[in-house]
């Protein structure tokens, strides 16, 4: 997994990859990796903003200033590449490695609950950045929301589930390329035209660690003239209805706190908030 979704990374640079060995023993104490985030056109790397992708040290080895030095010489990479500043945790879909392997659909930050990061991250002379809001909803135990617009729309529209996606960046073929993808269209009966659409990206290879089949929604999409229709939660109940018959359990999305509209959907599609994921940037 290791090697499919980070060293054989189009961008893999084995200089960005830093371990922390005991001299004695021989043992990695802890590693870093740093990258670097996408351009706005989503066709590059932009070398001036650094990300730091990854960092652990060893439970054994644990306050013993390893993760400070660690994020030092993840610093010292980065400005040698060109960074001005770095994000650890790299923020939503900004992060060059371990999609599909860290933090559920996107890694799109660290998650709060595996460390005292704030603290840690204040130490190396960080501030707190964005957080991404993991939201997901248990497909077994949640019920569909029932109401007459809600069959309505089902009257009036249908589902299309089109093949891998074509029209995307080169950032989502590096990072979602791997993974299987399927894209879905809520299309109008009669005019065909449509009207919500949306993405699925497989999660199964965390099958073994978190015993379920599951799946993360992204890319949720109503056309300017069709939004307050309710499209868009017609869109994910009908998601969530497909999957389920294809035995997926969870489905999961990443919406940063302040994206309001997108809670309110996700809420009214009964997802619920079952983690955060943690960025801190510091300027060099
Ligand atoms: C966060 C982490 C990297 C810190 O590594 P570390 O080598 O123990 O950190 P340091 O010894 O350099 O600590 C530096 C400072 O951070 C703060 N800190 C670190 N761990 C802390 C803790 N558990 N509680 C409170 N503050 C803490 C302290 O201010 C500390 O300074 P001090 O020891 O002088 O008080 C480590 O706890 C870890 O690997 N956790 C799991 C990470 C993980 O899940 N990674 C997956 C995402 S890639």
């Amino acid at each position: 997994m290791l090697e499919l979704f980070a060293c054989a990374q189009p961008y893999w640079d084995p200089n960005g990859l830093i371990l922390a060995q005991d001299e004695e023993s021989g043992r990695i104490a802890g590693f870093v990796h740093a990258g670097f985030a996408p351009n706005l056109e989503q066709s590059a790397l932009e070398y001036s903003n650094g990300t730091i992708c990854g960092l652990m040290v060893h439970p054994d080895f644990r306050r013993r200033s390893i993760g400070q030095e660690l994020v030092r010489r993840a610093e010292e990479y980065l400005r040698s590449k060109g960074a001005k500043s770095v994000v650890a945790g790299g923020g939503l879909e900004q992060n060059a490695f371990y999609t599909g392997i860290y933090g559920g659909l996107d890694p799109s930050g660290f998650c709060a609950s595996a460390a005292a990061w704030p603290q840690f991250f204040q130490k190396c002379g960080y501030d707190a950045c964005d957080e991404a809001l993991i939201l997901r909803r248990d497909l077994i135990r949640s019920r569909d929301p029932v109401n007459a617009k809600l069959l309505r729309l089902r009257r009036h529209l249908k589902l299309v589930i089109t093949d891998r996606p074509t029209n995307e960046s080169w950032w989502w073929f590096v990072r979602y390329g791997q993974l299987d993808s399927l894209r879905f269209e809520l299309h109008e009966k009669g005019t065909e035209s449509v009207v919500a659409s949306g993405q699925i990206i497989g999660m199964d290879l965390y099958i073994p660690k978190w015993g379920v089949r599951s799946v993360g929604i992204r890319e949720i999409f109503v056309p300017e003239s069709q939004r307050r229709h309710g499209y868009a939660q017609a869109l994910l109940l009908e998601i969530c209805r497909r999957l389920k018959e294809e035995s997926v359990e969870l489905v999961e999305s990443h919406v940063l706190p302040g994206d309001q509209r997108a809670l309110d959907l996700f809420k009214s599609a009964r997802f619920e908030v079952a983690g955060r994921l943690l960025t801190f940037r510091r300027w060099l």
